[in-house]
């Protein structure tokens, strides 16, 4: 049974709506741990549009779970990794206006750079994992890097129409995570899962962590964030009929 990584970064958004001190980040990944998140998850992009270096360096102070950095593939963004240490980072494209992640990272086509950006994350004692699209090609590379994890895009999955459209996507998830795992890499997902789509991935074989953001940050604004991250925690921990 998967572990649960909010993502909080849509609370740093409605704070700079404003450009304000709330909602604070800080507090919600409290509350998100008491609700029974394992793992707090952040993505400082470059235009720090949402997440701020200071919400990171105080995550890096408080969070008293595993905290994951999602980051792009930069210079600038593996010396902020490197002095801030987080547990884990996630390596993710990242494009200037896109309006959330699309698609996963093309490690094939950049192997060298990122090989080297992972063993530099190694050294300074972090675990990382590539945010990819579950094809054989990516994983053997991703495995080929070194990391120690791999995070399957479920935004395909996510949008696909329920039937068999959205089996097929599952199905190349539990392909994935097969193939990840006998290449020694620990499996992770993420991206568009919600209280209704989220079951069948947590059941997948192998699967260890989902990390999930819109869809907890939105129920929250009715159940506050605490609950949210409760009834996210009850529905992955309960089996497929
Ligand atoms: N995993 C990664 C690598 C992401 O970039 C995102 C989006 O920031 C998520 C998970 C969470 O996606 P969502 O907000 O759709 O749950």
């Amino acid at each position: 049974m998967p572990h649960l990584g909010v993502n909080i970064d849509h609370v740093a958004t409605i704070r700079q709506a404003r450009g304000g001190v709330e909602p604070d980040p800080v507090w919600a990944a409290a509350e998100a741990e008491l609700g029974g998140a394992a793992c707090i998850t952040v993505h400082l992009r470059e235009d720090r549009r949402h997440i701020q270096d200071r919400d990171l360096q105080l995550l890096r102070q408080t969070v008293q779970v595993k905290l994951n950095l999602e980051m792009a593939v930069t210079d600038a963004m593996l010396d902020v990794a490197c002095r801030v240490r987080p547990d884990q980072a996630t390596f993710v494209p990242e494009g200037r206006q896109e309006l959330t992640t699309e698609g996963g990272l093309a490690v094939a086509a950049q192997e060298e750079k990122i090989t080297a950006a992972v063993k530099r994350l190694q050294k300074s004692g972090i675990v990382v994992s590539h945010f990819i699209d579950a094809t054989p090609e990516e994983i053997e590379a991703a495995a080929r890097t070194g990391a120690e994890a791999v995070e399957f895009h479920t935004g395909e999955y996510a949008n696909a129409p329920e039937g068999a459209q959205r089996d097929r996507q599952l199905a190349r998830v539990v392909a994935g995570a097969k193939q990840a795992q006998k290449l020694g890499l620990t499996v992770h997902a993420g991206h568009g899962l919600n209280y209704t789509n989220v079951r069948p991935v947590a059941a997948v074989a192998g699967m260890e962590e989902l990390n999930i953001g819109h869809s907890i940050v939105s129920r929250a604004v009715f159940v506050g964030l605490r609950e949210a991250v409760r009834e996210m925690v009850r529905l992955i921990e309960s089996p497929l009929a």
